[in-house]
């Protein structure tokens, strides 16, 4: 890996509905709009933005563990997995890949059981509660870490 630094923006389970699902909560932008503004705002960064999303966790563990050594970062919102999954953290262990955690909601003013994160531990920062604004702070924060 040289040259241009390569992050990958990845969602999980029903944020492929985002704009339409519970939009009080989540907004009303779609997820095609947030990947859109996250490859132009990484061009502006000089990171090459890479988005894919997946409903499913083995999808999802795949993709971080091929991001080792070909991905300098990862923006992480994994979802529901965020409070159930060991499989995505040990991935993450795995891959070494710096990473962010995101959420669009702030999961601290909502159920209890969204107050815990298998993530965070090993996660360089959280971002919670920005709405799709939070992709955006997200990468300017890896940008920083991976200068
Ligand atoms: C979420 C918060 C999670 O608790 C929830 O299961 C999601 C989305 C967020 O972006 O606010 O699917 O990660």
């Amino acid at each position: 890996m040289s040259g241009q630094k390569n992050i990958l923006v990845l969602n999980g389970p029903n944020l492929n509905m985002l704009g339409t699902r519970e939009p009080t909560i989540y907004g009303s932008t779609t997820l095609a709009d947030i990947e859109a503004a996250c490859v132009a705002h990484g061009e502006v960064l000089g990171l090459a933005v890479t988005c894919r999303q997946s409903n499913h966790e083995g999808e999802l563990v795949t993709w971080i563990q091929q991001a080792r050594g070909t991905q300098n970062g990862i923006i992480l919102n994994a979802g529901a997995y965020t409070h159930t999954s060991i499989a995505i953290p040990d991935a993450l262990g795995a891959s070494e890949v710096p990473f962010i955690e995101l959420h669009l909601s702030n999961v601290f003013a909502r159920e209890e059981f969204r107050h815990h994160s298998w993530l965070s531990p090993l996660a360089k920062g959280v971002i919670c509660g920005f709405g799709a604004k939070g992709y955006s702070l997200a990468l300017d924060a890896m940008a920083d870490i991976l200068d």
